[in-house]
């Protein structure tokens, strides 16, 4: 079988070290792993296949003989590095903000567009998580009834802001005297409604993501997008309360069906036993676990979801070696 020489840039932080866990877990025919940091990290090993391997500091030449680099350090490090892989002749998947809006790169959820991946040449980019656990959700509803407008409030998990975002919360809770702060509040017993960097018009960037990445993956511009983006003390994975209003009438239990037979979505749906999505049963699955799904009585052809993924997972790692997956299916 033929095997690919794969580069992780940024194999010591939340999401490189899980791309290399869905690796091995999903058993991607890996040749050789590189696992690329930076210069901090060279002496850390990362495990794969039972065997540990020696963390090296990426630089220009990090590489030759790569056939799929997985890029998830930043979106500064994508932009000066993955022109190098891809000179050197590896196919790019970029988990970073770094080329998804760029024309012409495709931004894809494997789930909604697969088709986009062949269009590359040589970067696909991942899209924003909470986009992708919302397009997965979404696009089956889209195809029967069409989405005229979504109303999305995430209550985003604290991976989603890096090592250093768990870090701040277990040191809150444990009421540590000396920790680096990676929020501008506590996010310990609170909500902070405030995700990336605040833009000109009010919204904050991660809020934009939302609204641009949906239109790109969906390939539809005419879909009405009002985002608001919270941080909220878990950890498990982001949770969204998405009001969809569509073009034409459906029937709730159609919803239930088409959600039923979705790819990668689980309906999580029994109010009588409690059942409905939550972070701590969504934690290491690659699902996108939807419930809580009513009817909108407000407006016309309305639906309410809850929507609810593991971040590291589908949202970030698992969706990237999906994409490559499809990738050598077709090579
Ligand atoms: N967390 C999520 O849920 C999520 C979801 C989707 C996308 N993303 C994106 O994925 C990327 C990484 O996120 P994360 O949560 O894994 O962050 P993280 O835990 O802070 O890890 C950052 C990683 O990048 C490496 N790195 C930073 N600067 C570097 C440089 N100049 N050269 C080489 N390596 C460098 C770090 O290496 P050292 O350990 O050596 O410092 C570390 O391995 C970001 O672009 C983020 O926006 C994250």
């Amino acid at each position: 079988m033929k095997v690919f020489d794969v580069a992780v840039v940024g194999a010591t932080g939340l999401v490189g070290r899980k791309m290399i866990q869905v690796l091995e877990e999903r058993k991607f025919p890996v040749g050789k792993l590189r696992p690329l940091a930076t210069a901090r990290s060279v002496g850390k090993t990362v495990e794969f296949n039972g065997k540990r391997i020696h963390v090296e500091e990426l630089t220009q030449n990090s590489f030759q003989g790569i056939e799929i680099a997985l890029f998830s350090a930043g979106a500064s490090v994508s932009k000066e590095f993955a022109p190098h892989a891809v000179n050197a002749g590896a196919l790019v998947i970029d988990n970073s903000s770094a080329f998804r809006m760029v024309d012409g790169i495709p931004l894809v959820v494997p789930e909604v567009n697969a088709k986009e991946i062949f269009h590359h040449k040589g970067i696909i980019a991942n899209p924003n998580c909470s986009t992708i656990q919302m397009c997965v959700a979404l696009k089956p509803l889209h195809d029967k009834w069409k989405i005229r407008r979504v109303v999305v409030s995430t209550y985003q998990s604290v991976t989603g802001a890096g090592q250093k975002g768990v870090n701040q919360l277990y040191a809150e809770i444990e009421e540590e005297d000396s920790y680096e702060k990676k929020f501008p509040h506590p996010i310990a017993y609170n909500v902070l409604p405030h995700i990336d960097v605040f833009a000109d018009d009010g919204y904050t960037r991660e809020e934009h993501k939302m609204v641009f990445e949906t239109k790109k993956i969906f390939g539809d511009e005419t879909i009405k997008i009002s985002p608001t983006c919270v941080r909220v003390p878990a950890v498990g994975g982001h949770s969204e309360s998405v009001n969809v209003e569509f073009e034409k009438h459906f029937e709730l239990e159609e919803v239930f069906e088409t959600l039923h037979h979705a790819p990668g979505v689980i309906v999580q749906d029994d109010l009588k036993q409690n059942i409905y999505p939550m972070p701590i049963w969504a934690h290491e699955k690659d699902d996108v676990f939807v419930g809580r799904i009513r009817r909108d009585e407000s407006t016309k052809n309305g639906l309410n979801l809850w929507v609810v993924s593991d971040n590291l997972r589908k949202g970030a790692a698992t969706n990237a070696v999906q994409i490559a997956e499809v990738w050598i299916t077709h090579k």
